[in-house]
This record gives C-alpha cells, structure tokens and sequence, in this order.
C-alpha cells in the first residue's frame, strides 16, 4: 500500500490497521486526514486481502481530537458545505464499507473524532476514552453525521443533550448509553479490536457485508429495511459460502468459505 503523510497503514493476516498520524495535533482530522481516509478506503473496498479493519489514533491521548479547527478561519457558507459534504462522503463509505470497520478509540474521540468512531460499525474503547461533540462551542454543529448517528446511536433525548450541552463523557458513561460497545485497558484495546475481527472475519464474508447492507437500511429514506433483508437473505442462500456452512454443519465440522 502506498505511503500517507497523516495515516499510518499496516496489514498484518488480512486485518488493516490504521492510525491517523498527527499525534502533536491531537489527531486532528485537516484536509489531507480526509482525502487521505478517503484514499484508503478505496484500497479496502478493492484489495481482496483486507478482510477487516481497526481505525485508532497516534499516542496515548487522543482518537481524534476533532476536525482541524485552524482549517475553518474564514470559511464560507459555501466552503462549509463543501467541507461537511466531503467527511459525509468520507464517513458514509467506512459505514456502507461491507468489510467490518472498528473504531479503537484511545482518548479524546471529540466533534469530528466522535463522528469518525460513529461511523464505523464497533466501537471499543479505552479506559481513558472521553467523547463529545463540542461543536456549539465553537457556533457550529456537528457536520460530519454526528446529528444523525448519535441519535441513531444512543436516542434523542440523550443525543439532545450531548449535542446541546457540548458536554464531554467519560468511556464507561458512553457504555451506559450504548455509545461504545466496550471499554478495555488500554494495554489490551488493540488486541481485543483484533479478537473481534478475527471472529467476525471467520465468518461468511458475503454474509457478513449484508448484515451491514441490511442494518443500515433501517436508516435510509424510503428504504424498506424488512424487504431489504428479504431480499439479502436471497442473494446469501445463493451462494457457494451458504452450501458450504451448512454442508459443515450437518458434517460436524469447521466450515471453510471462500467468498463466494
Ligand atoms: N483542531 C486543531 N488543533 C487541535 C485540535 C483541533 N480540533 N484539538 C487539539 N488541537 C491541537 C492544539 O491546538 C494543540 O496544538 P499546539 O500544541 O500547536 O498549540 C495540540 O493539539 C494539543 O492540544 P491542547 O489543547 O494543548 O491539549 P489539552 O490536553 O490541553 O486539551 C483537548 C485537549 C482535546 C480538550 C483540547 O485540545 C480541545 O478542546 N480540542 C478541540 C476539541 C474540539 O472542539 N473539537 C471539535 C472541533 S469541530
């Protein structure tokens, strides 16, 4: 894979893993964080050896502290729209990716780096994980989907007031309201991201990617999500992936799927 100046990228036994590298900036999410996100995001839905991905951030204090707030001086009605039209692109494409995405959140995941971690399937947290969308703070509101996936997320009374108030939460608070999946030691955030994986990834692939096609539905506009699960659950019994699980299954043996 090729070399990015604010994202690190290691692919060790088909589990991608990458760390936005500004940790002097807290990991602040610029424009290249973006475009370069963006980038590897194509390499993952084409490069059939990733097979699951962990998103975290460099250093022991912050995910993502946010979006580059140096970057907003002066902008414009229109360069707003633009700049949140960009992360909805960006953060869409890691929450429709059919690979499973998490999110290893180290620290500070605040605005843009509590949007980031909302957009990817799982979250696992550290103990000294801290979340927030600070945006009103600031005269804004969240503009890379934290409106939505935070009501999605954890309800509207709550997401009301975490996006009114401004207010930060700890990470076994984000636990209570369903924000987090899980909190970890810090020593073991990573290790635990790949044990999930690991089991994840052991399934049908196929299978797997509709899940995710089939969850999500449930939050699309005009979108049926029970036709649409009717309909997944078709494409899956025509696969060789679905002969193969339950061939394994009346065998008494591991099943071993191929794709496809
Ligand atoms: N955008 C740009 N730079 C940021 C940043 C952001 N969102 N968050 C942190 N940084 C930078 C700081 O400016 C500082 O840079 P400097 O050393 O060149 O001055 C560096 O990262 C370290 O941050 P600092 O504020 O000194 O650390 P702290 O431990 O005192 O505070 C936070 C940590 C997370 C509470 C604080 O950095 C913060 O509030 N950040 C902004 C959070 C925010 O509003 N995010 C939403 C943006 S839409």
């Amino acid at each position: 894979m090729k070399e990015f100046s604010t994202i690190l990228t290691e692919l060790t036994e088909g589990i991608l893993l990458i760390t936005i590298n500004r940790e002097d900036k807290l990991n602040a999410l610029n424009k290249t964080v973006v475009t370069e996100l963006n980038e590897v995001l194509d390499e993952i839905y084409s490069n059939p050896e990733i097979k699951g991905v962990i998103i975290t951030g460099k250093g022991p204090k912050a995910f993502v502290a946010g979006a580059d707030i140096s970057e907003f001086k002066g902008m414009s009605e229109e360069q707003g729209k633009a700049l949140a039209r960009k992360g909805h692109d960006v953060f869409d494409k890691i929450e429709m990716s059919g690979k499973p995405i998490i999110a290893a959140v180290n620290g500070f995941a605040l605005g843009g780096g509590c949007e980031l971690a909302m957009a990817c399937h799982i979250r696992i947290a550290s103990e000294n994980a801290k979340f927030g969308q600070p945006e009103v703070k600031l005269g804004i509101i969240p503009g890379y989907g934290g409106t939505q996936r935070m009501t999605q997320l954890i309800g509207k009374g709550k997401a009301l007031e975490l996006l009114m108030t401004g207010e930060t939460i700890d990470a076994t608070c984000a636990e209570k309201l369903g924000l987090v999946n899980d909190v970890v030691q810090t020593v073991e955030l990573i290790d635990t991201c790949k044990a999930m994986l690991q089991k994840i990834t052991s399934m049908a692939p196929f299978a797997i990617a509709q899940v995710i096609q089939s969850v999500y539905a449930h939050f699309k506009s005009g979108i049926d999500g029970f036709d649409t699960e009717i309909d997944l659950f078709g494409k899956c019994v025509a696969t060789e992936d679905f002969a193969e699980g339950t061939a394994a299954f009346l065998e008494k043996r591991k099943a071993k799927f191929a794709g496809k």
